[in-house]
């Protein structure tokens, strides 16, 4: 039920601080630590590659987890989207496992990738929201990612739910490895869950910044580098898909090499720069579309901040800054659908769950 509020994806984009507590009290052992199911510490120790299947948002988010998995356990990743991967696939490992990401677990796509490396024999994992789901069902164990039902079709609370839930993979696995890391998962998602409430307390400004970039115009530019890169691409996704606005989520070095030819007087570039090894390069890759006349905006954290920043996230890990960027972009894709006059909850052309190939 959508209660007092207008719209599902609203609620779902506030229940996001409420879900990170949720996944860290579902996965705590008695011991009070993180506590993975043995058959998937075992199929995750026994990989020397994973594969990460996904398509749209839960792509996205493997991009993320692909960085945690390499970055904090040291397991080589790939991610693949479905549909590419069921057609054309790559060379594979000698001891594959794959991490199939579905908030639905019905997506058609990616079942009929879990179908195919099922039938070559290999482990399989499914990451999804729903107990009992197609995919669940058919991998050989299961990761719930404890987000509540998804009622809107943009996706918001499932995508951070997929992200903690690979962060918990990620440092477990780390754990298991004996490889020596610093990361209290508990503490350090508990301080994501706390910026969030920081950042869903911001509507206003959220729905100022969508009037200001969003209002009239036709396309717009998220741009990013490394992990960034990741989360402009689905923010990018959020603002197409609700507000109907042509947008793509580019790396920030890449710009120049044929995008820039897109920039004009007034067009909307977003940078998000949560990294201080490349906060420089960043912020100069939006000088050089400003010079151009781009309407720029950025999102940064406190500790690579400047005066006039237009969003400031509180701080977290430099692993964690997804979960928390992702929440002012899925708030400026709900406040430009809105100021639209889209149908945010049911936007045209798409279904909440894709089960057909
Ligand atoms: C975007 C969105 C879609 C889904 C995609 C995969 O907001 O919702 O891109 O992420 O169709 O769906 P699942 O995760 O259910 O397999």
């Amino acid at each position: 039920e959508k209660g007092t509020y207008p719209h599902y994806m609203l609620k779902e984009i506030d229940e996001q601080p409420a879900v990170m507590r949720n996944i860290i009290t579902a996965y705590q052992g008695d011991s009070g630590k993180i506590e993975l199911d043995q058959d998937i510490r075992e199929a995750v120790k026994n990989a020397d590659r994973l594969y990460i299947i996904a398509c749209g948002t839960s792509f996205h988010a493997g991009l993320v987890g692909k960085q945690l998995l390499e970055g904090i356990a040291k397991v080589p990743t790939e991610v693949h989207i479905a549909s590419e991967f069921s057609y054309n696939m790559p060379l594979l490992s000698e001891k594959p496992l794959f991490i199939f990401i579905s908030q639905s677990g019905e997506t058609a796509d990616s079942r009929s990738v879990l179908v195919q490396v099922k039938k070559l024999g290999y482990p399989t994992i499914t990451l999804t929201n729903v107990q009992g789901s197609t995919l669940s069902r058919e991998a050989d164990h299961t990761l719930l990612l404890h987000a509540g039902p998804e009622i809107a079709v943009a996706s918001t609370k499932a995508y951070t739910a997929q992200i903690a839930v690979l962060t918990l993979l990620a440092v477990d696995v780390a754990t298991t490895k004996d490889l020596h890391h610093d990361f209290d998962v508990i503490h350090e998602l508990s301080l994501v869950a706390q910026a969030m409430e920081v950042l869903v307390d911001q509507k206003e400004l959220m729905e100022h910044l969508a009037h200001n970039y969003f209002e009239t115009v036709r396309n717009a530019f998220y741009i990013g580098r490394g992990i960034d890169y990741y989360v402009c691409m689905e923010a990018a996704l959020k603002l197409k898909e609700i507000s109907y606005i042509q947008a793509e989520g580019f790396a920030g070095g890449e710009l120049k090499h044929g995008t820039i030819a897109l920039i004009e007087e007034g067009t909307p570039v977003i940078a998000i720069a949560t990294q201080s090894h490349v906060n420089g390069s960043i912020r100069s890759n939006l000088k050089e579309v400003a010079a151009r006349g781009a309407n720029t905006c950025i999102i940064s954290m406190e500790s690579t901040a400047e005066d006039d920043d237009q969003i400031i996230l509180p701080e977290v890990h430099e692993y964690l800054t997804p979960l928390v960027a992702a929440v002012p972009v899925q708030l400026l894709a709900y406040y430009a659908a809105l100021q639209r006059d889209c149908d945010v909850d049911k936007p045209r052309n798409l279904a909440k769950s894709v089960t057909v190939e």
